[in-house]
């Protein structure tokens, strides 16, 4: 085949072939037109209808989804919201982060009644980060999208450098990037020593008998009155046997019901400590008639007015000698009377007690009490102020100010594993001092082996025999995310009205 020269190939070809309109062109404007149209009607249906999903970044979470089209709940037209949109700052067009900001919290909080993380001591940079609950709560992630897991970075972005945001000095440690003893540093409330003032040993009570070895004096069950023996018999015990205590003679898991059972039935149930109770943790052996309590003490009140327990002490005297009770004192010993043993010759006709006596009554009382209490807590106005509910407690029924932890959620692990210093030493010699002067709960040392990251190894410290033998089952792993221990907001409310 010849092949085409220039010029037949210019004549073939109109010059001017683009200035001329055809069909395509026809379908082009056709389909412009038509778009327009399409994306003016759509445009004018979402306006129209109000129907806001059209035009949403993804369904929202599930606690949020029966409001989910209704999106001036949590937007305002003009004011973007999340933690990249309330960054702009643009006040040509109106745009300030400030009032983005501002306008969250105000649409959040129309529902949520949430408290503030120590804003007061935030400068104005960081107030604006904590104001602003998208950062931590970014929403249209989805429908299972859980909206209070927070990564632990939301926390660590502050607390690794927490001078630099505060106005004043931090009153907590000022870096804090993870959970061991160096990024997160030693529990404070446990290194500043035992707050509590009541005397107790509990390697003593821990004992058979509660008495040191080759000690006399040993608690035998018949000692105590007969409705409190099954409470501490053990199985298979005899009157005649020496009473021995366990963890759980006085201290219970707080609400659990029977303290036999490890049923908790309620996640807050448990996660702390019952407080000490005299009336049910001490009495059956300890009274505050002079000597130790024994079946037939009629015990004295305790933490009663001086006034109430002179009355007692007068009455008893009086007493003793109407039922011809009293003997008389012999020459030797005894300088003081004891309530059923009292002065005075039993033939005498019913006179007043010698004042004397009352008093001496009474020193043997305060003996007792000094047992247990420094001579401050026994005064009348102490008294009467823990009556009142105004005194601090003699025993903290709580050690830590800044941090959680459960003990129902730990229930498996036998108390040795974090309190130790609770049991008999086998060297009894050298005995601690009375435990309200020394703290007896280990620190981080004893948390970090299983609330460690995902990626590291179980340590050796857990894995001996008797350790795996303490853990009674418990997993050797678990989380150390931030927010399993601390809580950021103070204590949340939804309010009523503002929930649909
Ligand atoms: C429960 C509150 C809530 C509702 C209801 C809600 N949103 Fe949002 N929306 C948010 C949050 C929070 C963000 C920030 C997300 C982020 O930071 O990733 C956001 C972000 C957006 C964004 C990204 C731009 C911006 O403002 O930062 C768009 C667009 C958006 N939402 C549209 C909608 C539409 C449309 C609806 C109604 C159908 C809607 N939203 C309903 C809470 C909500
Ligand atoms: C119209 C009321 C309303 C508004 C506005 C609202 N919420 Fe909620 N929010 C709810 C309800 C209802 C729940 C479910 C409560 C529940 O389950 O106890 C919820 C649950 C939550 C939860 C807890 C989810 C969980 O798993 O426990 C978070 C966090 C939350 N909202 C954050 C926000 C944030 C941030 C905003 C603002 C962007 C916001 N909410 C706006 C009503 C609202
Ligand atoms: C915007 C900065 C900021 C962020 C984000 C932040 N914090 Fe804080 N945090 C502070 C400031 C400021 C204090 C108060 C320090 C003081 O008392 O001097 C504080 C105090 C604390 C305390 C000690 C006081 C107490 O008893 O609660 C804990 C624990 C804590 N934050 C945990 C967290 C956790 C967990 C997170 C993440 C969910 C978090 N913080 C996120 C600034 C922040
Ligand atoms: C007879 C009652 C009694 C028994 C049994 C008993 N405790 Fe206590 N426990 C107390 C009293 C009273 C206190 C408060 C004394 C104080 O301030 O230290 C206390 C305090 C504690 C504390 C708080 C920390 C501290 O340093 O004060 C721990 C932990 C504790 N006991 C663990 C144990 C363990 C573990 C056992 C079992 C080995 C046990 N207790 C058995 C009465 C008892
Ligand atoms: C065997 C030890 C023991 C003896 C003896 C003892 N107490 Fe107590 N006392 C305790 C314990 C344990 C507590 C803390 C638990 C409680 O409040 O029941 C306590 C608490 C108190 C409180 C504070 C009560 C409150 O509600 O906070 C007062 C006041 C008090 N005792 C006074 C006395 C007086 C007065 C005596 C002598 C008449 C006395 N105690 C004898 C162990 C003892
Ligand atoms: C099972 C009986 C038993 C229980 C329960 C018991 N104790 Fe004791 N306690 C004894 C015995 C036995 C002794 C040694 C004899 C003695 O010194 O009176 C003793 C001694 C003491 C002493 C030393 C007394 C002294 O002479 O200096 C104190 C203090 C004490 N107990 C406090 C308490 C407190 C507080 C509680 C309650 C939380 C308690 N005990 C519960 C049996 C018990
Ligand atoms: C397994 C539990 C746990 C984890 C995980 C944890 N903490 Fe703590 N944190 C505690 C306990 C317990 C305390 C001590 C409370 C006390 O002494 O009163 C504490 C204390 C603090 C304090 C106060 C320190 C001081 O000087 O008094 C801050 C702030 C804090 N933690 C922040 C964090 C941050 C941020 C993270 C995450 C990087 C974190 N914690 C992880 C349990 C935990
Ligand atoms: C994994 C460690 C661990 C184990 C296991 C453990 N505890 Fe504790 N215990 C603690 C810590 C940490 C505290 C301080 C918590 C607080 O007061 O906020 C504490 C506090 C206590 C207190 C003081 C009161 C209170 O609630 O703060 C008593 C009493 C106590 N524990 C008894 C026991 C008994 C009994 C057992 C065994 C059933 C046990 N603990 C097991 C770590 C442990
Ligand atoms: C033997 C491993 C082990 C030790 C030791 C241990 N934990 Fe845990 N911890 C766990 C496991 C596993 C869970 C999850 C249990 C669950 O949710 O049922 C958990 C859960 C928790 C929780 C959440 C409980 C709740 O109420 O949701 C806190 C808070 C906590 N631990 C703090 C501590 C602190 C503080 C210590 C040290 C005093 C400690 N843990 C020691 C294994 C351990
Ligand atoms: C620095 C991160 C952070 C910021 C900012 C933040 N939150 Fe939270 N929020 C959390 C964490 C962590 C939780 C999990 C429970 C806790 O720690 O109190 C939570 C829980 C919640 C819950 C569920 C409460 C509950 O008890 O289940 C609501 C509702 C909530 N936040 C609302 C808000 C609102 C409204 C704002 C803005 C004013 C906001 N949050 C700002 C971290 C944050």
């Amino acid at each position: 085949m010849a092949r085409e020269t220039g010029k037949q190939r210019s004549q073939r070809i109109e010059i001017d072939a683009y200035r001329k309109r055809t069909d395509i062109h026809v379908w082009r404007t056709a389909c412009i037109l038509l778009g327009l149209i399409a994306a003016g009607l759509y445009a004018a249906y979402v306006i129209a209808s109000g129907d806001g999903s059209q035009v949403s970044t993804g369904p929202v979470a599930e606690a949020h989804a029966a409001f989910e089209n209704d999106c001036q709940q949590c937007h305002q037209d003009f004011t973007p919201i999340g933690s990249r949109g309330s960054e702009l700052n643009w006040s040509l067009v109106g745009l300030s982060k400030a009032k983005s900001v501002e306008h969250t919290e105000a649409a959040c909080k129309a529902c949520h009644d949430v408290g503030d993380h120590y804003r007061g001591k935030m400068s104005e940079v960081w107030q604006l980060q904590d104001q602003n609950c998208a950062t931590c709560h970014a929403d249209h992630q989805g429908r299972n999208h859980d909206l209070a897991a927070v990564s632990q970075s939301q926390c660590t972005d502050c607390h690794a450098r927490l001078a630099d945001g505060c106005t004043g000095t931090p009153a907590v440690r000022d870096s804090i990037t993870g959970f061991d003893e160096n990024s997160h540093g030693k529990f404070a409330s446990l290194t500043t020593g035992d707050p509590g003032s009541v005397k107790f040993d509990h390697q003593q009570h821990m004992r058979l008998g509660q008495v040191d070895e080759g000690t006399k004096g040993a608690f035998r069950l018949d000692m105590m009155n007969s409705a409190n023996r099954e409470r501490y018999r053990l199985d298979g015990q005899a009157d005649t046997d020496l009473v021995q205590l366990a963890c759980s003679s006085c201290h219970q898991m707080a609400g659990n019901p029977d303290p036999s059972s490890n049923l908790i039935t309620d996640g807050e149930l448990g996660r702390y400590i019952e407080p000490i109770s005299f009336e049910q943790h001490c009495s059956a052996c300890h009274s505050m008639n002079p000597g130790i309590a024994t079946a037939d003490t009629t015990p004295l009140p305790h933490a009663a007015s001086w006034s109430q327990i002179d009355l007692l002490l007068n009455a008893s005297l009086v007493g003793s000698r109407v039922t011809k009770e009293s003997r008389v004192p012999r020459n030797d010993s005894r300088a003081t009377a004891v309530p059923g043993e009292g002065f005075g010759d039993s033939s005498n006709a019913i006179t007043l007690p010698d004042p004397g006596d009352l008093q001496q009554a009474r020193q043997r009382v305060e003996a007792e009490c000094q047992k247990c209490h420094e001579p401050e807590h026994i005064t009348d106005k102490f008294i009467a102020k823990a009556a009142a509910g105004d005194a601090a407690p003699l025993i903290p029924p709580r050690w830590f100010q800044h941090g959680l932890y459960d003990h129902a959620a730990h229930r498996q692990i036998d108390c040795t594993f974090c309190h130790s210093a609770a049991y008999p030493a086998s060297d009894a010699a050298s005995g601690p001092p009375l435990d309200h002067q020394q703290v007896m709960i280990d620190n981080i040392e004893s948390c970090t082996g299983c609330h460690r990251d995902a990626e590291s190894p179980t340590p050796a410290s857990l894995t001996s025999q008797d350790v795996v033998g303490q853990l009674g089952g418990m997993s050797t792993w678990a989380t150390n995310n931030c927010t399993l221990c601390h809580r950021y907001h103070a204590p949340t409310t939804l309010k009523e009205e503002g929930a649909k």
